[in-house]
C-alpha cells in the first residue's frame, strides 16, 4: 500500500458555455464543453492512522482551514467510515477564481486520490455524487475526461475534442461568480443546442453567455478580450477571469504569448482530452 502520493490536479477550459435557464434552488442550468488543459497543481496526499486531516504548513497562505480539499478529504472520510486520516500538501501553479477550475480540480483529486491511497474501490459514480456537494465543477474533474455537461454541469457526456495550443491570459482581477450569476442583465433566454450541434466546432453557438455582463462589470477582462480577439476569436472560461484563444501551432501561440506577457500574466497550454491525473494514477 502507498503510504503518500503525489498527483497533478489540472485545469479545465470552457470551450463554450450557454446558460439554459434559472433551477428553483437558484442555480443555473447549463450547456458546457469542458475541455483539459496541460496546466496543473501537484498535490501530495500522505496517509495518517490517526484519523486527522490536517493541511500541510505550506499551504496556510493558499488555503484556509475551511477549504474546499480540507472539506473533500473530510466528506470521504465520513461517508466512508475509514478510520484513517491524512495530510494534505499542495503546490499551486493554476489561479484561484480564474476560470480553469482549479478549486474544484483541487478538490477532485483529493477525493480521488484518497480513494486509492485508503483503498475504498469506491466508484467514480460515487465520488461524483460527493464532488457535486462540493461544487457544480467537480465532477468533471473525478471522470477525468473532456465532456459535454448540461444540468449545474453534473450531467456529462465524454466527447473527444480538438486539441489545439491555448493561449491563456489572466486580466489581473478576481471575479465573483455568484455576482456573475445574480446580474439581472446575465443572458438567460438561450435556447438549449443538442450535443451533436455543439461538437460542430466553430458553430455560432460556440460562445459564453456570462460574457457580456462579465465585460459590463470588468473593463479590464473586456479589454483582454479585445487584446486577444486581433489575433484569433477570444473567449471567457467559466465566468473568468482567464480570456483563451486557440492556435493550430504551439509557434503561433507562443508568439502571441510573447506580446501578451509584457501586459498580464499569460500561459500557453495544450488541450487535452483525458486528465493527466487519472493518466498518473495507472502508474501507481
Ligand atoms: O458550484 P460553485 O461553487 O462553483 O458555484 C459558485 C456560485 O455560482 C453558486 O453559489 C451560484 O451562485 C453560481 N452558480 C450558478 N449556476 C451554476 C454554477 C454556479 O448559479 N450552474
Amino acid at each position: 500500500m502507498n503510504a503518500a502520493l503525489t498527483l497533478p490536479s489540472p485545469a479545465k477550459l470552457n470551450r463554450m458555455l450557454h446558460i439554459v435557464g434559472r433551477r428553483e434552488d437558484g442555480y443555473h442550468a447549463l450547456q458546457t464543453l469542458f475541455q483539459f488543459i496541460d496546466l496543473h497543481d501537484h498535490l501530495t496526499l500522505a496517509s495518517r492512522d490517526d484519523g486527522e486531516i490536517q493541511l500541510s504548513s505550506d499551504i496556510e497562505g493558499v488555503y484556509h482551514d475551511d477549504n474546499l480539499i480540507v472539506r473533500a478529504a473530510r466528506l470521504l472520510q465520513h461517508h466512508s467510515r475509514t478510520p484513517l486520516g491524512a495530510t494534505l500538501a499542495i503546490e499551486k501553479q493554476l489561479p484561484m477564481g480564474g476560470g480553469l477550475g482549479g478549486g474544484s480540480s483541487n478538490a477532485a483529486t483529493t477525493l480521488v486520490g484518497l480513494n486509492h491511497l485508503w483503498q475504498l474501490n469506491l466508484p467514480f459514480d460515487e465520488l461524483a455524487r460527493l464532488g457535486l456537494q462540493l461544487g457544480a465543477d467537480v465532477p468533471v474533474f473525478i471522470y477525468g475526461h473532456s465532456a459535454w455537461a448540461e444540468g449545474v454541469g453534473e450531467q456529462l457526456t465524454a466527447v473527444t475534442l480538438d486539441t489545439p495550443w491555448f493561449v491563456i491570459i489572466h486580466p489581473g482581477i478576481s471575479v465573483s461568480t455568484p455576482g456573475v450569476f445574480q446580474d439581472p442583465q446575465l443572458t438567460r433566454d438561450s435556447r438549449p443546442i443538442t450535443m451533436a450541434r455543439a461538437l460542430q466546432g466553430g458553430a455560432p453557438e460556440w460562445r459564453n453567455d456570462c460574457e457580456a455582463v462579465v465585460k459590463k462589470r470588468y473593463p479590464p477582462i473586456a479589454e483582454v478580450l479585445h487584446w486577444l480577439a486581433q489575433h484569433a476569436p477570444s473567449r471567457l472560461t467559466g465566468t473568468g477571469a482567464c480570456v483563451f484563444a486557440a492556435f493550430e501551432t504551439q509557434q503561433s501561440a507562443q508568439a502571441i504569448a510573447q506580446l501578451a506577457d509584457q501586459h498580464w500574466p499569460t500561459w500557453v497550454a495544450r488541450g487535452l482530452n483525458t486528465s493527466p491525473l487519472h493518466d498518473a494514477l495507472g502508474r501507481y
